[in-house]
């Protein structure tokens, strides 16, 4: 059968340790970031607040993290219906505190390496590729609150041990990898991916920009110790990529248009893709008040960027965002860490972020335009509230029509002349949302029985698009 995507084209789905495994605190593993993480629609604006510090306060809050959906047990079930529905590959995070429960220690959590190997394991056994994250928003919560996150210098010792371990341990299994989780996420939130809240420094750009940068050092000795191990092994960063297109043709808004994808889809892409700091970045440092003098760079960092780039890019796309300088009244719109206005061409999901499938066609276009390197689409999906019907069915419709859009796109963009070597959908079974925390805001092809307050059996079962889904993987893309 001829298609559109490339015979081995990865199909799989995607996870991340903190929002499925559960067993936060069991065989060694310590607390991370995540892990004090009240569920709850409140959950940004509790983080976001001036007096949060990283205190888990079981008094007032629930903690869906801590239990997940009990993957950390149920792996291996969760696997083989992975398998059944054929994928080819399987993204999924490493969490920090398996390996080295506080961050700092000298050596490894072997009962974590030994999940982890397991996991790996079974996966192969299936035939299905893993696809590794080193650090999915889960760093060990020792690191953010005696450390300060990721604005120590430090914290790059700690993540090269971390990666040094588990590349060491598992690089003959395991080709494709991951350094950071939407690494620019840090922009609008970074407490995900950078252990920052107000209380140790959020609202300063200074630590968020230092932050980035030790994590690009952090990112490229990964690719470095990764490459010396195994040749032909790939190593991505991974970044959300929002299209922003202008509300219109007055070139004020095209200007702000331009500067917000500097600032946001392309600052970290642009260090870690072309190994150095792009031409913007005085300006964009000037701008928010970063005093390039203060910021702790070596000559030595400058050269490790420049001679270890990543060998590809993972994004994930869920929505595009419009930019409206000239029109403070005008609505806004919710959205993946990022907000935007409101775009009238287009309809939003429950959760307010805006359904854009021909933004996907436009995202892989100026990112191959823009580096010439394979990209990955490592997140893409519905967060949708889901019906059981009587008779036990779950017929997620509205998933299949998201689906079905953003993967015609996909193939529109690869007869552009896209390099794409995959797509792995966000929750491929249902698991705790990252934003909210809650378990409602569904992705997956296969249900979990487990609601808001953490009721239900955990059972697993099988949405409409699980067969969906399944065709499409046996046909590469053909049949939607
Ligand atoms: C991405 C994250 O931002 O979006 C995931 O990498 C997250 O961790 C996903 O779960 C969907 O967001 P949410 O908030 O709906 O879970």
């Amino acid at each position: 059968m001829t298609t559109r995507f490339s015979k081995d084209f990865l199909w799989g789905g995607a996870t991340a340790a903190n929002q499925l495994e559960g067993a936060y605190d069991r065989d060694g593993k310590g607390l991370s970031v995540a892990d004090a993480m009240p569920g709850g629609k409140q959950r940004f604006d509790i983080i976001g607040s001036e007096e949060f510090d990283w205190t888990i306060d079981e008094e007032h809050y629930i903690y869906p993290n801590h239990r997940g959906i009990e993957h950390y047990d149920r792996f291996k079930e969760d696997i083989a219906l992975f398998a059944e529905m054929g994928f080819k590959c399987y993204r999924f995070s490493i969490a920090w505190t398996r390996i080295f429960p506080k961050g700092d220690e000298q050596t490894p959590n072997e009962a974590g390496l030994a999940f982890y190997e397991e996991l790996i394991d079974t996966c192969l056994q299936h035939e299905i590729e893993p696809v590794i994250t080193i650090s999915h928003y889960e760093m060990p919560l020792h690191l953010a609150k005696e450390y300060g996150g990721w604005k120590n210098r430090q914290l790059i010792d700690f993540y090269e041990r971390f990666a040094r371990t588990v590349l060491e341990r598992y690089n003959q299994k395991v080709k494709y990898w991951m350094t950071f989780n939407e690494i620019n996420s840090a922009f609008h939130f970074p407490a995900l991916s950078q252990g920052l809240v107000k209380s140790n420094g959020a609202s300063d750009y200074q630590n968020i920009f230092q932050a980035w940068h030790n994590q690009f050092v952090a990112s490229s000795k990964a690719v470095k110790i990764a490459h010396e191990l195994r040749s032909d092994i790939q190593v991505g960063c991974m970044i959300i990529y929002a299209t922003t297109y202008s509300i219109d043709a007055n070139p004020v808004n095209q200007v702000a248009t331009l500067i917000q994808n500097q600032e946001f889809n392309f600052f970290c892409t642009d260090v870690q893709v072309r190994g150095e700091y792009p031409a913007y970045t005085a300006r964009t440092y000037k701008k928010y008040g970063v005093s390039v003098e203060e910021l702790e760079q070596t000559e030595e960092d400058i050269q490790l960027l420049k001679e270890y780039p990543v060998d590809y890019i993972g994004f994930s796309y869920y929505m595009s965002s419009a930019v409206n300088e000239t029109d403070s009244e005008v609505a806004t719109s919710a959205g993946n860490l990022l907000g935007g206005v409101k775009n009238p061409f287009l309809e939003a999901s429950e959760w307010g972020w805006q359904i854009d499938p021909q933004g996907l066609r436009i995202a892989l276009n100026e990112l191959y335009n823009r580096y010439e390197k394979p990209l990955f689409i490592v997140e893409n999906g519905l967060g949708a509230i889901d019906e059981v019907e009587n008779d036990g069915s779950i017929n997620d419709d509205y998933r299949i029509d998201y689906l079905r859009s953003h993967i015609e796109a996909m193939g529109e963009a690869v007869e552009d002349g896209v390099d794409l070597l995959g797509y792995t959908p966000w929750g491929c079974i249902d698991l705790v949302s990252a934003s909210t925390g809650e378990m409602s805001k569904r992705y997956g092809f296969i249900y979990v029985d487990l609601d808001d307050e953490g009721h239900g059996t955990l059972n697993r079962s099988k949405k409409k698009s699980f067969d969906w889904y399944k065709e499409v993987i046996a046909t590469n893309g053909e049949k939607l």
